[in-house]
């Protein structure tokens, strides 16, 4: 982005706490949403699958062994898949220690609990779809529960972005819902761009696929919404690497340490 009137290149470089500030906090449970609000950060990620018994839930992993004490709990249940539990199964794992025994005790929460948490501390969401094509028909599940709990509604609408690496669950969620922003995670070729611009807002590449040119490509396309594609990449968790791509011209930056990006562009 060209520096703005105030002198400051990076003012409107967008900080994203990447499964909650998981740099601090257990990744993906309410404890990361608190942290990061506790930094003053608005924008959170996270990553929503669903449970054999049909209940949306907030983890980044297809299974449940990496964030939680599942293997302790259920020894006899390998590969402890996120869809051969069921929510009640899920609930009664300790989501937290892995993390620091601070954290004992934190649950993985349903992405019901998880909006509440966001709209308590009038944070922001930025929804991962994981794996949705072991989740058959979980982009219009997540869209009839988002509009229940009002995050559909006019005024909230700008609070919410909903992302995949699957370009197919990314263009149903467009058709269902047109009037939801969105983002699909990758880095497509130049060429194909106005192709994903069909059903995107933003296109959300790894920091390490991407240069000025690249960015500066995806911005020269309109959106499924008429406006330049925007670019928020990831994981960037140190400062030099904050700074590197935002004098690249991205809009937002995702990552685990939210406080570290913010100072470095500040400084910057
Ligand atoms: O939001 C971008 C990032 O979360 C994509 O990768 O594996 O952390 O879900 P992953
Ligand atoms: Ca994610």
């Amino acid at each position: 982005a060209a520096a703005q009137a105030d002198g400051h290149p990076h003012h409107h470089t967008v900080t994203v706490a990447h499964r909650g500030a998981s740099g601090y906090a257990p990744e993906n449970t309410l404890a990361a949403v608190d942290a990061a609000d506790d930094l003053g950060i608005d924008w959170v990620e996270n990553d929503v699958q669903r449970t054999k018994d049909g209940e949306l839930i907030v983890m980044h992993d297809t299974t449940l062994s990496r964030t939680t004490n599942v293997e302790e709990v259920f020894p006899d249940r390998a590969p402890w898949n996120i869809s051969d539990f069921t929510l009640d199964e899920i609930e009664k794992l300790d989501a937290g220690s892995w993390f620091g025994a601070d954290f004992q005790g934190e649950t993985v929460p349903t992405l019901e609990e998880y909006m509440d948490r966001v709209s308590d501390n009038h944070q922001k969401l930025l929804l991962e779809l994981k794996s949705p094509e072991l989740y058959p028909g979980i982009e219009r599940q997540t869209l009839r529960e988002l509009r229940r709990e009002g995050w559909l509604d006019h005024r909230h609408k700008r609070r919410l972005i909903v992302q995949s690496f699957n370009a197919e669950a990314m263009r149903t969620v467009h058709r269902l819902r047109p009037d939801v922003k969105t983002g699909f995670l990758g880095t497509p070729a130049v060429a194909d761009l106005p192709e994903y611009a069909e059903f995107s807002d933003q296109i959300n590449p790894s920091y390490k696929t991407i240069d000025a040119d690249y960015v500066a490509a995806v911005r020269a396309v309109d959106g499924a919404h008429g406006k330049p594609l925007e670019v928020y990449t990831w994981t960037v968790n140190d400062g030099p690497s904050a700074v590197s791509v935002a004098g690249m011209g991205v809009n937002g930056i995702i990552t685990n340490k939210p406080d570290v990006v913010r100072d470095a562009l500040d400084d910057a």
